[in-house]
């Protein structure tokens, strides 16, 4: 059907639109808790508009994945998988059962005669002694074998269950008929159970404990290489290494998996943030005030993690901080370099500020960072302001926009499997007891509160990308010459404007059409309102000051933040989770040391891994990362790729505008693909490697 804005329709066509949108309703209900029940204890959480799934509610059928995104999510669980069989089996093949043999005692020929039958005795018992360690060394070693074979058998029974999963796939494409939604969803649920399994098998170590420990797995690292090693047939990260440098450190906040909260200071820094002048000139050769008032001074601030309750669970005591830390442009005034850091919002005498001479302690103030930047790119820039910003949308659209409407054949796409990842994130990896919980800093309470409030104090306007990077002062590269998030996501954000801007001039001929558009007006009324999609700053004001979308250029603003948010924004975060947090080392999502709370000169660089997870909680957000990183399903632009029916935009007059737009995201392509000669490699927004929406 050709798109229609409801003003423009018959009275018999607005009675259909009427029709659906009330069956739309009863199918996409919106609640704002979802309750954990667990042997006899109750959890809620709450503050957050999801779907709701329920006996009365089934999971929609049409949100569920596609078989091609079934497939991939199977592909990538199975190396997950294989990943672990190699190193269990490199662990039977090489160190379990191969022993060095004791040294015997020497011969006692130099002993005096009256001293021999006690030399004998002596020697003797040496011997009994050493065949006594010897057996119990192959006992040992036989155990070692004999758990590691069974833990292999588990693991090829999880093999097994992946390959019946494929095996049910297979069976039903090979009917050439498309696969029921249903089953679909249901076999993204089996393997998403799946990774459970194989999650818990090494987290909770009732799995032959002393195998895992033996294949590097489990328990405390004795060296950064044991992280490295655990990556086996995946490649191991570039940020892997001694280390964090200060250079690395300072990319991090650029170009790293959570570039969104580097600030230019303006007029003085917080009072809370006591940086000694005199140390900052000595460090910078200028003045505070100097880089400041030059534009050359910038602060990262975690604020948002100062509430966060710490858990002991599932591997021993966690820890968490709200640091803030302080940048300056170097000589070159290209690049940042740290200059101070401060692991908490209160200085005093056990939250000093650091200094980047401060050899091992600075290292140590660094990872600390680095693992609140993690903490805060899950809750807040992922989950809180991609998918569940974007849920209420999903939602509301189905609810508000009858298919036909121009607004809701062109947002679909952008909506591909949000509900569904949304779900399964619902009841897996933020349940209590999920991913979440047992990777990050916090109870799964406090992270849900985490996540409540960055959602609760939205400001959706304020959100779009050029207003954000104005209020962080970033938005100019004369000041900052190296962002290449900045610099990559603008280009982004204009060929989307451009394009979206181009589509909605077919539709709506003027400001009046947009304001006349009844189910638009009724789309802006459910995402504000409490009981609907609690969406704060967003709207203009309509007839009766309420919230409204009354000109087209807000539209267009709208529009361009829905589709930036759900394919460039969540790429942003979402990919890194492969490439550089898959490497523990480099952003721990928990410290499982305090703080330090003051210089230590005595401090060696070993003890950083005093304060890094354990292994299995480092091959698990090895794992958890690999597989929310490495899926693209779907490629920006490319509404054709993903739909049956050919082309996508029924309507002919879109062609041109749509031709236009993937036109310049090739040319984006080239030009981020020429800057990155020039930059340190930021591919991260190449627009071949961002996918239409969030799904996985
Ligand atoms: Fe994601």
């Amino acid at each position: 059907m050709t798109p229609s804005l409801p003003q423009h329709d018959t009275d018999e066509l607005r009675g259909a639109r009427a029709r659906v949108l009330a069956a739309a309703k009863s199918q996409f209900a919106w609640t704002h808790s979802h309750v954990y029940e667990s042997q006899g204890s109750t959890q809620t959480l709450s503050g957050l508009p999801l779907l709701v799934v329920d006996a009365e509610h089934p999971f929609p059928s049409t949100q569920n994945p596609t078989a091609v995104q079934v497939f991939d999510i199977v592909e990538t669980i199975n190396g997950l998988l294989g990943l672990l069989v190699i190193n269990v089996a490199d662990l039977v093949d090489v160190g379990a059962v191969r022993t060095e043999r004791p040294t015997p005692p020497p011969h006692a020929t130099a002993s005096p005669p009256a001293g021999r039958l006690a030399a004998l005795r002596e020697r003797i018992g040496d011997t009994v002694d050493a065949v006594r360690d010897r057996v119990h060394e192959v006992v040992h070693h036989v155990e070692l074998a004999e758990h590691a074979v069974a833990l292999w058998r588990r693991l090829t029974e999880l093999r097994h269950s992946l390959d019946a999963l494929l095996d049910r796939l297979e069976g039903v494409l090979g009917a050439g008929e498309l696969p029921p939604p249903n089953l679909l969803g249901e076999l993204a649920i089996a393997a998403n159970d799946t990774v459970g399994r194989i999650f818990r098998l090494i987290v909770d170590g009732d799995a032959f404990p002393d195998v895992l420990e033996h294949a590097g797995l489990r328990g405390p690292a004795s060296s950064l290489e044991q992280y490295g090693r655990q990556f086996q047939t995946f490649p191991v990260p570039n940020v892997a290494g001694n280390g964090m440098s200060d250079a690395l450190f300072a990319r991090m906040r650029v170009a790293g998996p959570n570039p969104l909260l580097i600030t230019r200071v303006v007029g003085a820094l917080p009072e809370h943030f006591p940086v000694d002048p005199v140390r900052f000139e000595a460090l910078t050769r200028q003045t505070l005030a100097d880089a400041i008032a030059a534009g050359r001074a910038y602060v990262v601030d975690y604020a948002a993690l100062a509430d966060v309750v710490t858990s002991d669970q599932p591997a021993g005591q966690k820890y968490s901080c709200a640091p803030l830390a302080l940048f300056v442009l170097d000589a070159t005034r290209k690049h940042l370099r740290p200059i101070a850091i401060q692991l908490g919002q209160q200085p005093g005498p056990t939250v000093p500020v650091f200094y980047c001479d401060e050899g091992a302690t600075w290292e140590l103030a660094k990872l600390h960072v680095q693992s609140a930047d993690g903490n805060y790119h899950e809750l807040i820039s992922h989950l809180g302001l991609t998918h569940l910003l974007i849920e209420p949308f999903v939602i509301a659209t189905h609810r508000n926009l009858a298919p036909h409407h121009p607004l809701f054949r062109l947002l679909l796409p952008h909506f591909q499997g949000t509900l569904f990842i949304n779900w399964s994130a619902v009841v897996s990896l933020i349940a209590p007891g999920g991913g979440v919980d047992q990777l990050l800093a916090g109870t799964i309470e406090s992270d849900w509160g985490v996540v409540g409030t960055a959602f609760g104090s939205l400001d959706f306007d304020a959100h779009m990308l050029p207003a954000a990077l104005a209020a962080r002062g970033v938005d100019d590269p004369a000041l900052l010459p190296d962002y290449p998030y900045r610099d990559d996501a603008v280009l982004l954000w204009g060929a989307m404007d451009g394009w979206v801007r181009e589509y909605l001039s077919l539709y709506y001929a003027d400001d009046a059409a947009v304001a006349d558009d009844t189910e638009l007006q009724a789309w802006v009324a459910d995402l504000v309102a409490r009981e609907g999609g609690c969406v704060g700053g967003f709207g203009e004001p309509g007839p009766a000051g309420l919230p409204a979308i009354v000109t087209r250029d807000y539209l267009a603003k709208v529009v361009t933040m829905l589709m930036f948010t759900a394919s460039a924004q969540h790429a942003t975060v979402n990919f890194p989770q492969c490439y550089v947090m898959s490497y523990a080392p480099a952003m721990p999502l928990a410290t499982y040391a305090p703080p330090p709370t003051r210089v230590d000169p005595e401090l060696t660089a070993d003890a950083i891994l005093a304060h890094l997870p354990p292994l299995q909680m480092a091959n698990y957000q090895l794992m958890l990362g690999q597989l929310l990183g490495s899926i693209y399903f779907t490629r920006l632009g490319r509404y054709d790729l993903q739909h049956a029916s050919s082309p996508y935009f029924a309507d002919p007059r879109v062609s041109a505008p749509l031709r236009r737009f993937q036109a310049r995201l090739a040319e984006v392509e080239r030009i981020i693909a020429d800057r990155n000669l020039e930059r340190g490699p930021y591919e991260t927004l190449l627009p071949s490697r961002i996918p239409q929406s969030i799904n996985i």
